[in-house]
């Protein structure tokens, strides 16, 4: 089962066990993880499910043209290794993820 670790800014991490196949963001959600809010469900249009993946730990595919644009409206700064958490969906069982997140979403 894939793993994904959440560091947060005072440098706390929660580390929660996800089913292959769903998204980061909504393994945030059903285990209670401060900070990621997914307003818009999973849809790449509200940019609250933003994080800072550690690229060392999961290579994904390259955003699409809709998560690149929302990644432009983040409510916290937009970086290089930016994603938008609920297009994330590790694929392999042993996948050992960490993502940072921001400080703020809205
Ligand atoms: Fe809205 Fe990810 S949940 S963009």
């Amino acid at each position: 089962m894939p793993t994904v670790t959440y560091t947060h800014d005072d440098g706390s991490q929660q580390t929660v066990e996800m089913a292959v196949a769903t998204n980061v963001m909504r393994a945030a959600l059903a285990n209670q993880v401060p900070g990621i809010v997914g307003e818009c469900g999973g849809s790449a249009t509200c940019g609250t499910c933003h994080v800072y993946v550690d690229h060392s730990t999961e290579k994904f595919t390259p955003p699409s043209g809709d998560e690149e644009d929302m990644l432009d409206w983040t409510a916290a700064p937009r970086a290089g290794n930016s994603r938008l958490s609920c297009q994330l969906v590790p694929i392999q069982a042993g996948t050992e993820l960490v993502v940072r997140v921001p400080d703020k979403q809205v």
